[in-house]
């Protein structure tokens, strides 16, 4: 079917030999599958989404693709489509898109998502739901039983001003979960100093920490969180992905809703 996608170059290593950007890669190529000439797309963020950038350009400059525009989702992924040849736009030009492609940071059962551990959640989760289709492209590693399950962070992103007041309102959220625990993301500068994080928004993020993932309704809590008005947004996404393609040593899986 395909035929004119498959790839020019050598043959794919054998699944024991496949790496995890290996299964990244296959995910994304599997969702680039899904693009027809014309569509607006919305571009993902991250490792797994730089693959799905990198094959839209390759058919694009061999002409199996024609007349797509990209939504970027961050300034990186922008800055690397249009150096593969994606013409770029934005919503206001292009309310509605017709199929997002992005990766995940963590994928529960009901497809719900962890995003934004690369920091660009809030333009993430504005392109993505304004899309027919979203299409999550992970290695098998994603999957968990519940949201904040893997341990690693569940970003928030908040407004610089009084940063410390929002955290505080966060931790009081979640005092009567023992295994919680809540910090403002940080980086090394040149000279070593500690830096806020900051994003393309020009906002923090503070990263929650649940030991046992996140207990009762998602619905709920997200909804406690974009109450603190210093919240701008949070990395659930609740009920927005419309299928997931899931890349393993065994195979390719595909989740739908
Ligand atoms: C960025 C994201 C990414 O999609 C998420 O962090 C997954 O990244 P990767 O594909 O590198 O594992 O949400 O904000």
């Amino acid at each position: 079917l395909f035929a004119d996608r498959l790839p020019v170059s050598s043959p794919p290593p054998t699944a024991a030999a496949l790496t995890q950007d290996d299964l990244k890669r296959i995910a994304a190529h599997r969702a680039v599958d899904l693009v027809e000439s014309g569509m607006v797309l919305g571009l993902g963020t991250g490792s797994t989404a730089a693959h799905a950038l990198d094959r839209l350009g390759d058919l694009l400059r061999r002409g199996v693709l024609r007349d797509i525009v990209g939504i970027p989702t961050s300034l990186k992924t922008a800055a690397h489509a249009a150096a593969v040849g994606i013409p770029l736009s934005d919503l206001d030009a292009h309310p509605v898109v017709d199929l997002s492609i992005d990766g995940a940071d963590e994928v529960d059962p009901a497809l719900n998502l962890v995003k934004g551990r690369g920091g660009s959640l809030l333009r993430e989760k504005m392109i993505e739901g304004a899309s027919r289709r979203f299409v999550v492209i992970v290695d098998e590693s994603k999957l968990v039983p519940c949201l904040g399950g893997s341990g690693l962070a569940v970003p928030v992103e908040v407004v610089p001003f009084c940063w410390k007041y929002t955290l505080g309102q966060l931790e009081r959220l979640f005092d009567n979960d023992p295994g919680f625990n809540a910090k403002l993301r940080t980086f090394s500068d040149k000279e070593g100093v500690e830096m806020p994080f900051v994003t393309d928004n020009s906002n923090y993020i503070i990263d929650l920490y649940f030991e046992r993932g996140i207990s009762g309704d998602l619905d709920a809590v997200s909804d406690s969180m974009l109450r603190f008005p210093g919240v701008v947004e949070h990395g659930m996404f609740l009920g927005m992905a419309t299928s997931v393609i899931v890349a393993g040593k065994n195979g390719v899986t595909f989740m739908e809703k």
